[in-house]
């Protein structure tokens, strides 16, 4: 189904310049600059004239007589050096909105093509405390693993747990240096496992006989030593129990519970096929594979270290082996900050220089990290990383200042505020990282995040919850949506900011881009505003317009939560604030 206003332009233009001779990969249009001018433009004269060496004028006004038959456009004009601008009947957006209105998908379509998406987000560490960059990694692969599914992929999310480095190592090592054996290990809980780390990685920064420990016991837990291998098991239980609890109060959720310990065995016959194809070499006791210098001077991948070991990279390697083969993956894409791009990058070309997944999409999508008000990586007030349990009270804190008291509100006990202090405490972080591009850092706006208005999850939410009240009295008042008509210039605008769903939802699939639904949700939700300032519902000047308003408000009730739940944030139905008690 192709519901949209845009693509039919495009359809549309598509047909002319075909009929004209002209090159239509010209043929689009765009959503105009110019609101007062047009609703789209279509630049595509300009570059036709730059190839053809003609008047960009001549060709635009050629294509504007032609839009100038079909019976949808208001007004057409060519401006400027040979911009077609288009302005398009009332009517045909509004049955455009009424088929959106009734169509189950909000007049979404599918990618043509669908195919199997293997997502590898979050990302955490066995013993170590979840950063914000792993809050990060799991709230922007969240949303995405969201639009993928939404658009037709059929998707597969692994957590990819650090489970099998070094770090294993170290902190077995810390353990055995304080308890004298590992016979505790089992009666450890995940505050001691965490302990032990900090104190493992202390020490081994200073002293270099308790990193060759650590190196040495890493390679027998490698090699499959019992007492090493149940030890470990402990720790990497209580570890995911802890990170399942945080992803869980995220609402951040994987298919798959996979780590680096489950490719061990296929780092094997990564390593054989390395072998085979003679594009491994012993390098110091160690066996590399060197890669291109072509464009700036690349490390090789260390697929065993000299102690016997495998590596990140090997294991990464196996991965994609396993994901290409038992899961047969099409595409495979990482969230992780930008520490890792040159890791990336290496892992992807020893991929390739090994043939063993040749069908398989390889992207790595880099975010920035998280910064305080001092442009250096987000901290607790005491100096130390912000780890996701504190940031998550944090924001409830705020939340609670905004919403009433339990019991306050009738039927708003403890349980009932405590559940929407939840709600509105994650959206008011999710939305926060969603909102910045994610390749750029961003500043945390500790005083901000979580207000009620503004560019912020909550506010959203907010919207929402007072759609549904307006839904809920136009429904005890007996009245029902109907067609839409447009009138007022409000409803004209909102109703082309509504057209637009489609496209903004392909343009975050195809760009893994979650903050073009995150501003595309805020600016509806701010048109939605100013048309119902302008434009009453219940008493509008007859029935007719009522039912069409109605069914604007409640499109955009639709529309906001879907995008919402794409990016991964609930929408409460209703919503409390502190001041009115009330919605
Ligand atoms: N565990 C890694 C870290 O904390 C992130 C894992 C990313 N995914 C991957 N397949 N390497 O830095």
């Amino acid at each position: 189904m192709n519901l949209l206003l845009e693509n039919k332009l495009n359809t549309e233009l598509k047909k002319i310049f075909k009929s004209l001779n002209l090159d239509d990969k010209f043929a689009f249009v765009k959503v105009s600059d110019r609101a007062d001018l047009s609703d789209f433009q279509c630049n595509g004269a300009l570059a036709l004239a730059k190839i053809a060496h003609k008047n960009p004028r001549e060709i635009g006004e050629s294509i504007a007589a032609e839009l100038e038959k079909c019976d949808f456009c208001e007004s057409i004009s060519v401006d400027g050096p040979g911009f077609i601008n288009i302005k398009l009947k009332n009517e045909f957006i509004a049955a455009d909105i009424d088929k959106i209105a009734e169509d189950e998908r909000l007049g979404c379509g599918l990618v043509e093509n669908p195919h199997k998406v293997v997502l590898d987000y979050g990302g955490p560490n066995v013993a170590k405390e979840m950063h914000v960059g792993h809050l990060r990694s799991g709230v922007i692969g969240e949303s995405i693993q969201r639009i993928e599914k939404f658009v037709g992929n059929d998707v597969i999310s692994d957590v990819h747990l650090g489970d099998w480095g070094t770090p294993m190592g170290m902190i077995l090592a810390e353990i055995e240096h304080q308890d004298g054996n590992l016979n505790k290990v089992d009666t450890y809980n995940i505050a001691q496992i965490t302990e032990f780390y900090k104190k493992a990685n202390a020490r081994c920064k200073e002293d270099e006989n308790a990193r060759e420990k650590a190196r040495i016991i890493t390679a027998k837990l490698q090699d499959g030593d019992d007492n090493y291998r149940k030890a470990w098991g402990h720790l990497r239980e209580e570890s995911v129990k802890a990170v399942r609890e945080n992803y869980k109060k995220l609402d951040v959720n994987f298919d798959l519970w996979w780590g680096e310990s489950d490719a061990h065995e296929t780092c094997g016959e990564v390593v054989k096929i390395a072998r085979e194809r003679g594009i491994s070499e012993k390098d110091n006791g160690a066996e590399i594979i060197r890669l291109e210098e072509s464009n700036k001077p690349k490390p090789p991948v260390i697929l065993i270290k000299s102690d016997g070991g495998y590596t990140y990279h090997t294991t990464d390697i196996a991965t994609i082996k396993m994901r290409a083969d038992q899961l047969k993956a099409r595409e495979i894409v990482y969230f992780t900050d930008s520490r890792q791009q040159l890791h990336f990058e290496q892992v992807f070309e020893a991929t390739e220089k090994l043939g063993i997944a040749p069908d398989v999409k390889l992207q790595h999508i880099v975010f920035g990290t998280v910064n305080g008000a001092d442009g250096k990586p987000f901290k607790t007030r005491d100096g130390g990383v912000m780890n996701l349990e504190t940031l998550i009270e944090m924001s409830k804190d705020k939340v609670r200042q905004s919403l009433p008291q339990p019991n306050e509100v009738a039927g708003y006990g403890k349980a009932e505020i405590d559940k929407l202090t939840q709600q509105i405490a994650i959206a008011a972080i999710k939305f926060q990282d969603l909102k910045n591009t994610s390749a750029s850092g961003y500043v945390f706006e500790l005083e901000d995040f979580a207000k009620f208005e503004g560019k912020t999850g909550p506010y959203i939410q907010y919207a929402i919850a007072r759609i549904n009240s307006v839904l809920r009295k136009a429904k005890s008042g007996g009245l029902e949506e109907g067609n839409v008509i447009l009138e007022a210039p409000e409803e004209r605008v909102l109703a082309l900011k509504l057209a637009q769903v489609h496209n903004v939802i392909m343009r975050a699939h195809t760009e893994k881009e979650p903050s073009i639904i995150a501003d595309y949700t805020y600016n509806l939700a701010q048109v939605f505003s100013t048309f119902y300032n302008a434009c009453p519902i219940m008493s509008a000047a007859d029935k007719k317009l009522a039912a069409s308003r109605l069914r604007l408000a409640k499109t955009v009730r639709d529309v906001l939560t879907l995008m919402l739940y794409l990016l991964g944030i609930e929408a409460p139905e209703v919503m409390l604030k502190a001041e009115n008690k009330g919605d």
